[in-house]
């Protein structure tokens, strides 16, 4: 998957794999229990609600959603077969958009997030847009750093945009994201 190394330039993308190694599969309805379970564990009174992701699920012309599987059950606790991380994209003509993006708390640091979001960079280039947009709260900034190791450099501020807390967004944007990701990997079908 996805990682930084020391000689990086900013918005370089280094490909490394995750340890331990996970499987990226499409989300389907049958996830969705697992996958309200860390939204409302990581994400509080701010989670999305499972008729949410419902309806994303049933808008396959413009959505694309992965869930991380451990099929070793290698996540510390993690039974085998469980989803350790999700994470959607909604890609329209022009451009695409991160809707969301999680790591089971205990499963995070081990790469499963940057291998969601190369997945869904590599998916945006390929059904079309070389530009993709995304917000993220202004108080998180591990994700925040995880974002720019892609090439993610900030756009704008969304004052009070994640409720109820208030919370700003910081809007982020990568443009010409098919070099970037041919760049980085040569199998890249960009
Ligand atoms: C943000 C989030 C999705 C990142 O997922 P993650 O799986 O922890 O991310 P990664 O493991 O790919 O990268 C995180 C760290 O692990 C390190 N890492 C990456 N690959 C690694 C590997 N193969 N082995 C060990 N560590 C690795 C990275 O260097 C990174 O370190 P950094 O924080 O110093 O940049 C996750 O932390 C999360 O779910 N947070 C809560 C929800 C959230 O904030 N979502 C974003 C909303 S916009």
């Amino acid at each position: 998957m996805t990682s930084a190394s020391g000689d990086d330039q900013p918005g370089d993308i280094t490909i490394t794999p995750a340890r331990p190694p996970v499987t990226l599969t499409p989300l389907r309805w049958w996830h969705l229990e697992q996958v309200d379970a860390i939204e409302r564990a990581l994400f509080g009174v701010e989670a999305w609600s499972v008729g949410l992701f419902w309806s994303e699920l049933s808008l396959p012309d413009s959505r694309y959603y992965l869930v991380a599987m451990d099929p070793a059950g290698a996540g510390q606790g993690a039974a085998p077969d469980t989803v350790v991380g999700y994470a959607g994209l909604c890609a329209y003509p022009g451009d695409g958009y991160i809707q969301t993006i999680a790591v089971r708390r205990d499963c995070q640091g081990q790469g499963i997030g940057a291998g969601l979001l190369l997945a869904l960079l590599r998916e945006s280039v390929r059904r079309g847009p070389d530009t993709v947009w995304l917000e993220v709260r202004a108080d998180n900034p591990g994700a925040q750093r995880l974002y720019a190791r892609f090439g993610f450099t900030p756009a704008g501020i969304r004052r009070g945009y994640y409720q109820p807390s208030g919370t700003d967004a910081v809007v982020m944007v990568v443009r010409d994201l098919r070099r970037r990701l041919a760049a980085a990997d040569p199998g890249t079908s960009a």
